[in-house]
């Protein structure tokens, strides 16, 4: 099945072309990081402007990159949430629209089913498997047993590992989103030179907080201002992706011993994260288990990823009414929902 995929649930606005599933013939990603850049943050409002302005454009460079004309396109996937409504509602009536005036099926999405199905688009992934999902708005341990069965094991309870990533760097006055500037300080830093909380780490349960790592982050830094560039920024960095990895790795080893998983997936933005990826295959090693993490493209936010489940829910019939709504928030486990 040739799908048009569709993403907008957050700052990028992004389509891609993908045959049965699994062959990528385009994914273009057009992003707003230096729109929101100057305020610290995503602005709602203006991301819902910016993918109204990009959402045709970028759909038409994913088919002209595929070679592929909109006739040919035998169906539709698109995130429906979770993410920002403004945002995930030009996606959802942009494909709307296609799927109405070209008479094919559309399925609405869930985001991290998304991130969780990237790396089946580089390799064979047999089911099941535990997931992480670390991105701006989850960090996540699921259980997958097959598209659309899913059990979450643990969660944040307050900030997402890239959100703690986010507000560090602000804190320590990066640009936004500086998840990938932390990474690239940390690089030259000393990991044991600041001595920084791991919360929750040895509390039993497979839940993660990040907040008081930020709140820690603020007093370090109180006390002891760093200069930017300099080796205790550095150094500051490289603690701070210790502890964030540290946690990581010990409820991610706890979920393998008490689900005995064989194959290891790591998705989401901050599966870009050099320290992290260098942790988790460490990690695999230890465990036995097969690790997959997705190449750093496809960590990210991209239309592509969603093509997996899409693919999956519109062969076997499963696609979604004309009367669909976005969602801000939603569980993995009601993803059936969206089904007509
Ligand atoms: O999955 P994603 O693109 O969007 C969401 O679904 O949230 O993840 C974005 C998050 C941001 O917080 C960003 O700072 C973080 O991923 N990120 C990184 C790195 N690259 C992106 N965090 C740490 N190290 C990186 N190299
Ligand atoms: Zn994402």
């Amino acid at each position: 099945m040739l799908l048009l995929a569709i993403e907008t649930s957050c700052d990028e606005t992004a389509a891609a072309v993908v045959r049965d599933g699994r062959e990528v013939l385009s994914s273009v990603v057009s992003s707003q990081v230096t729109t929101h850049a100057v305020y610290g943050g995503v602005v709602p409002e203006i991301a819902s402007r910016k993918h109204l302005e990009m959402i045709t454009p970028v759909i038409l460079q994913a088919l002209l990159e595929a070679d592929v004309p909109l006739s040919a396109i035998e169906g539709i996937t698109v995130t429906r949430g979770p993410g920002l409504s403004g945002a995930l509602l030009v996606g959802l009536s942009t494909a709307k629209a296609i799927s109405l005036a070209c008479g094919i099926p559309f399925v609405g999405v869930h985001h991290i089913e998304g991130h969780l199905f990237a790396p089946f688009l580089e390799q064979v992934v047999p089911f099941p498997f535990l997931a992480l999902v670390v991105s701006g708005g989850h960090t996540h341990l699921y259980h997958v047993e097959g598209v659309g069965r899913y059990t979450t094991l643990g969660r944040t309870v307050d900030d997402a590992a890239g959100e703690a990533f986010d507000k560090s760097a602000k804190i320590m006055g990066l640009e936004y989103p500086g998840g990938a500037r932390i990474d690239a300080m940390a690089r030259d830093g000393n990991a044991q030179a600041v001595k920084l909380p791991r919360p929750l780490i040895n509390d039993g349960s497979l839940n993660f907080s990040f907040s008081g790592l930020k709140t820690a982050m603020m007093q370090q830094i109180a006390r002891n201002p760093v200069l930017i560039p300099g080796r205790q920024a550095n150094d500051l960095c490289a603690s701070f992706q210790q502890a964030v990895c540290d946690v990581l790795v010990a409820k991610t080893t706890a979920a393998i011993r008490q689900t005995s998983a064989k194959r290891l997936v790591v998705a989401g933005g901050v599966a870009c994260n050099s320290g992290l990826r260098e942790s988790m295959t460490r990690l695999a090693l230890t465990c036995g288990a097969d690790l997959h993490i997705p190449h750093p493209t496809l960590c990210g936010d991209n239309a592509a990823m969603l093509a997996v489940p899409g693919d999956y829910y519109l062969e076997h019939g499963l696609s979604s009414p004309a009367t669909l709504d976005v969602t801000a928030t939603w569980e993995m486990d009601r993803v059936s929902e969206v089904f007509r």
